[in-house]
């Protein structure tokens, strides 16, 4: 434990929380637990206070704008996982009601010393498993989750129909043992087929995608603390879903299909009949989830909110840092405010971070 680290975190807390009371106080305190206990533990406020901030410094997210109306769900007493897995689901419940999303977190136990908190193998509670077939390479479903469908299947998962659209179950390691293996209830997992507003020919594609994307694998970062199990979601922008999970050709590659039915020439690139396709898919997705009620934007509002966010974030003192290379939309980028400016990409503190696996499992 980084006594620093601490310290600076509880003096942004205590500046940006000005009716939080005594830093001082609360820094001896702190002190004197990292000195017996090796960690320290932080208050609900604080707890709350450094996910949403944690947010707002997560450099690559065109979404800040609404930073501090972050749910945060506090689970630190779930060590188990079990219990992990109980709240997963109530998270994705609470998270997705009836098709508002909710900008939503639940915090599991902290790495403690000696005694690490639990970890989630899934990179978000939703995915879909991607099957090879005797080549190796993948015959149905997403090839973004190949691995961990292996890894699953290793560990006993027999559940997948083999389609397209099988969510994993999630794979949470705790307390030193064997990873359990927990389904997702079909009930907890909001989905949206996906058809088009003037092709009703669209929808026999078979394309869905799942309403909420909560991201599993990253840990949180608050005060020299590290929550490994933290959960959390926004919601969907378009382009995520129409122009990559879709799209990219290795995961469901399916512009050259709605290329064909659109009767465009693919024999040349100049034709441009993957973008042209492209922007379909896109309105596909835009209309499939706003007449199943579903919250999702589009990137140019997206865009417009998060040039808001900077100058919002400016005019209250702090710089916002962004990575250019994932706040840029992957489609149409030049028609986005976003795209004409450079950012500063520091990674500032509190943060969700990607750790190297420290695992008890070699997977
Ligand atoms: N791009 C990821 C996906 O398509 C989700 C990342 C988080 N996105 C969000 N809107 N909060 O599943």
């Amino acid at each position: 434990m980084d006594a620093l680290e601490a310290e600076k975190f509880l003096r942004l807390y205590y500046t940006e929380n000005p009716s939080a009371g005594d830093l001082w106080r609360r820094l001896r305190q702190v002190t004197s637990e990292i000195a017996t206990t090796g960690t320290y533990t932080h208050t609900a406020d604080e707890l709350a206070y450094g996910a949403r901030v944690a947010w707002r410094n997560s450099n690559r997210c065109i979404g800040r704008l609404y930073w501090k109306s972050l749910r945060v769900r506090d689970r630190r007493q779930v060590d188990g996982a079990e219990g992990v897995a109980v709240e997963c689901v109530e998270h994705l419940r609470e998270a997705t009601g009836d098709g508002r999303i909710r900008p939503t977190i639940t915090v599991f136990a902290p790495d403690r010393p000696g005694r690490p908190g639990p970890r989630i193998w899934n990179g978000q509670l939703i995915r879909y498993a991607g099957y090879r077939g005797a080549d190796g390479d993948v015959v149905a479903g997403d090839p973004g989750n190949a691995d961990l469908t292996d890894k699953a299947r290793r560990l006993g998962w027999f559940g997948g129909r083999g389609t397209h659209f099988d969510v994993l179950p999630l794979v949470i390691e705790a307390q030193g043992k064997p990873p359990l293996l927990a389904s997702v209830p079909g009930d907890a997992v909001l989905e949206v087929p996906i058809a088009h507003p003037s092709y009703p020919w669209f929808a026999e594609l078979g394309l869905r995608w799942h309403a909420v994307p909560v991201i599993s694998n990253m840990c949180l970062e608050v005060g020299g603390v590290c929550y490994p199990c933290a959960p959390f979601n926004g919601w969907y922008m378009g382009t995520e879903i129409g122009a990559r999970n879709l799209a990219d050709t290795d995961r469901y590659n399916c512009l050259p299909v709605v290329a064909e039915r659109l009767g465009l020439d693919t024999s040349h690139d100049r034709t441009l009949w993957k973008d042209r396709a492209l922007v379909e898919v896109n309105v596909a997705v835009l209309h499939s989830f706003e007449q199943a009620g579903v919250t999702i934007t589009d990137h140019h509002t997206e865009a417009r909110r998060f040039i808001s966010h900077l100058e919002r974030e400016e005019r209250s003192g702090r710089t916002c840092p962004a990575d250019w290379t994932w706040i840029v939309p992957p489609m149409s980028s030049s028609t986005t405010p976003v795209f004409h400016r450079y950012y500063e990409d520091t990674q500032l503190s509190p943060a969700f971070v990607q750790h190297p696996r420290k695992s008890y499992y070699d997977w």
